[in-house]
């Protein structure tokens, strides 16, 4: 016992003594970071960084640690980078920096970027292009131009790309292409597109670096973020996938001018949905008919709340679940709707039941002025269509209840726990237009911590 005690002391006084040399050694950095950016250098200096390597090896007497001390000088070294990448280039509105496991990427937020791609992004290389058959050609054409040398590859619009053939496709163009490790895929089009080529990127060699341009307002809010990447597997969505950040995300809201109003609006749903979960002055901007004509920082707030909440849970572990708010309903109504309600639709209609009875009031006001849907008078779906949907869908306790996520207030959520019979009720009530009855007064005792039986 009195061994343990020294041994934990001695690693204490270690850690102490590693976090003064990280600190200095990070000092070194920034210095050399401002040197870099006086000559106009990269950051990135893969010579250097073999060097380094290469000389850990003869730093540590015992070989069995070896390998241990080389990947520990890597981890420090992606620190360095990332921290040197920050400091050249801070948050400002039109660049929010996201943290992931596999280092640091930025978020261009930039009219016009669309044009600009090639000062913004490492495209003097081969670049394969994915996008689909509804997204403006122009779009691909104008950052083919840009690219060192670029192909073009277009599937068929809708989910149904998504899909294991489909991937099959694009990586044996891609092989077809000659495509190395050192070059790159860029994504142009919506969430659907985003999946598949980041799918593409991450199984090519290992893993390639890929870019993503989003198109949608769903994609530029919220899928274009968090390095999820998957197509389907049949009716079930995304089982097959992998986390790989992209090496950047651009988004020209130009690109919003050709989406058709509907598709608009569906993907403001999820914005609503982060207004209302974590941010209270993005849900008013919805209430402000002049504020909900500037779409920027609309999209700049979403990206903001999204950011925060991937950097908390990169690998989604229970952090990332604040965002199911409205789903756990929202994927019922969508399966029972075979089809006819878009995605974003069926969350802003799954979200009304689970908020609290004021918060209710103001969120039916926001999507009626948006022209989302705000109850299922005449949608012509079965309300038990919808119950068992969700029933499949979503994982029980072992009393047989749901968590959900829950709004008591504007820019606030809770966990709950939820029994079949109060969603039941509660969907029907939505079902009879009558959402604004107290659903929200009748959920039970806050979540007790179990929510890892969900994950
Ligand atoms: N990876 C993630 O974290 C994440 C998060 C949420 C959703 N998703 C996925 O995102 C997908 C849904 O994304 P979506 O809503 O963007 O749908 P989508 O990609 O299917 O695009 C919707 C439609 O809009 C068209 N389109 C795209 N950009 C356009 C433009 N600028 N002008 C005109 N038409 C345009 C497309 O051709 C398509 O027909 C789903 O597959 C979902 O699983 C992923």
């Amino acid at each position: 016992m009195a061994d343990l005690q020294r041994s934990r002391e001695t690693i204490d006084r270690i850690d102490a003594e590693l976090a003064r040399l990280f600190e200095a050694r990070m000092e070194a950095a920034a210095e050399i970071a401002a040197y870099k950016q006086s000559k106009g250098l990269p950051i990135r200096d893969p010579v250097r960084e073999a060097a380094v390597l290469a000389q850990s090896g003869a730093r540590i007497t015992n070989p069995a640690l070896r390998p241990h001390y080389a990947a520990l000088l890597e981890a420090v070294m992606a620190c360095s980078r990332d921290y040197q990448a920050e400091l050249l280039q801070p948050d400002s509105r039109a660049r929010i920096n996201v943290r992931s496991p596999e280092g640091s990427y930025p978020v261009i937020l930039q009219r016009g970027a669309l044009a600009n791609a090639g000062s913004l992004l490492d495209l003097k290389r081969r670049v394969f292009l994915v996008t689909d058959e509804g997204v403006p050609g122009e779009y691909s054409r104008v950052l083919a131009a840009q690219c060192g040398l670029a192909r073009c590859y277009t599937v068929p619009q809708g989910e149904a790309s998504k899909s294991l053939p489909v991937l099959e496709a694009v990586l044996t163009a891609m092989l077809d292409f000659g495509m190395r490790r050192s070059d790159c895929v860029l994504a142009v089009g919506g969430g659907m597109v985003g999946d598949l080529a980041g799918l593409a990127a991450a199984l090519y060699m290992r893993g390639i670096d890929w870019y993503n341009c989003p198109s949608t307002s769903l994609s530029m809010v919220d899928s274009s973020i968090g390095g999820k990447t998957a197509v389907n597997l049949g009716a079930v969505k995304n089982p097959v996938g992998a986390f790989h950040a992209p090496r950047a995300v651009l988004i020209d809201p130009e690109l919003l001018q050709s989406l058709p109003r509907r598709q608009l609006v569906g993907g403001l749903a999820e914005a609503v949905k982060m207004g209302l979960t974590h941010d209270a002055a993005l849900f008013e901007r919805f209430e402000n008919p002049a504020g909900y004509g500037d779409i920027e920082p609309i999209l700049a707030a979403s990206l903001r709340v999204k950011r925060a909440v991937v950097e908390a849970d990169p690998r989604e572990g229970g952090l990332r679940r604040a965002l199911n708010f409205g789903h756990t309903l929202g994927h019922g109504i969508e399966a029972a709707s075979g089809g006819g309600l878009l995605h974003g639709e069926c969350v802003a209609l799954g979200m009304l039941p689970l908020c609290a009875p004021a918060v209710r009031g103001r969120l039916r006001a926001v999507l009626e002025r948006l022209g989302l849907p705000s109850d299922l008078k005449g949608l012509q779906i079965e309300p038990e269509r919808v119950l068992a949907a969700v029933l499949h869908d979503k994982k029980t306790l072992a009393d047989g209840s749901l968590c959900v996520v829950t709004v008591p207030e504007i820019g606030r959520f809770e966990l709950r726990r939820l029994c079949f019979d109060e969603l039941r009720a509660m969907t029907l009530r939505l079902f009879e237009g009558e959402a604004a009855a107290d659903g929200a007064a009748s959920l039970t005792a806050p979540f007790d911590g179990r929510e890892k039986e969900y994950l």
